[in-house]
């Protein structure tokens, strides 16, 4: 069973993928909305981390430049730099004032045909410049039906987290995010969070203790203002990755005004 009862834990993170979305006249308008709504709250480095589409991101680091708000990209290049039209590396991520980059998020999995190991590559270029990983795993429909749950997050874990822990970075996160789930607004329920997420944690100890006792481990998939205080409440959960509610300033708000309580 697993427990709904807030705990002592560390301040949950809050990571908003904003995805394809937006133009420059509606992200001013975001980040104004998040401005009166959130910029003056005590937000700790890394706790409320965005993702806005690869060509805003230097417009989000100016604006975000005096909080604690921090930056990050959506995805990033496996190869260092050279011939890749249309690439972005994890250099240039870097250079533009991110401090994360997301990886193996099942839409890039699925439209971009991503496969485990060329987001092993991405993870070894973000390491080698500083930047801190999220990192996507979780099934599909057919495979929860199919009762994979399990053996499909190992085998996205193992594929993606190297024994060789010097190649890991400094921080790395492990956001599950059921493939159902996201935008859907059918998010998991709180037995699968917690069990995804416990099953995660044993995983992370079977490859190494003391590299991955502290990896904090995200939920994503329809997460909104109404069920972001029990998904907070399960004692696994560190924090949340929401993609559509995070492009509503008010909404992403309420989120935080909530999650700053748990
Ligand atoms: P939604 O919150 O819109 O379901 O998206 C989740 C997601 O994919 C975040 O990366």
């Amino acid at each position: 069973m697993v427990s709904r009862m807030p705990k002592q834990k560390s301040p949950p993170i809050l990571a908003a993928n904003w995805k394809m979305n937006g133009d420059i006249q509606s992200i001013k308008r975001l980040l104004d909305g998040l401005r009166n709504d959130l910029f003056d709250e005590e937000i700790k480095p890394g706790q409320v981390v965005v993702f806005p589409p690869h060509v805003y991101l230097q417009m989000v680091a100016k604006n975000i430049g005096n909080t604690n708000i921090l930056l990050g990209g959506q995805d990033a290049d496996e190869r260092e730099s050279g011939s890749v039209t249309g690439g972005v590396s994890a250099k240039m991520l870097r250079d533009v004032g991110c401090d994360y980059v997301l990886l193996g998020h099942s839409e890039r999995r699925i439209l971009f045909s991503e496969d485990n190991d060329g987001i092993f590559q991405k993870l070894k270029q973000a390491s080698n410049v500083g930047l801190k990983a999220i990192v996507c795993v979780g099934e599909n429909l057919e495979q929860r039906k199919a009762g994979q749950v399990l053996e499909v997050i190992s085998s996205q874990l193992k594929a993606l987290i190297s024994q060789d822990t010097s190649s890991q970075p400094e921080e790395l996160l492990i956001a599950y995010e059921p493939v159902w789930a996201i935008g859907s607004n059918k998010s998991a329920t709180i037995e699968q969070i917690g069990y995804a997420l416990a099953e995660i944690r044993k995983i992370l100890r079977d490859i190494d203790t003391d590299f991955y006792e502290s990896t904090k481990i995200l939920y994503g998939g329809s997460v909104t203002e109404k069920n972001i205080g029990e998904i907070l409440a399960i004692d696994v959960v560190d924090g949340a990755l929401i993609g559509g509610a995070s492009l509503d300033s008010k909404s992403f708000s309420k989120i935080w005004r909530i999650a700053k309580t748990i």
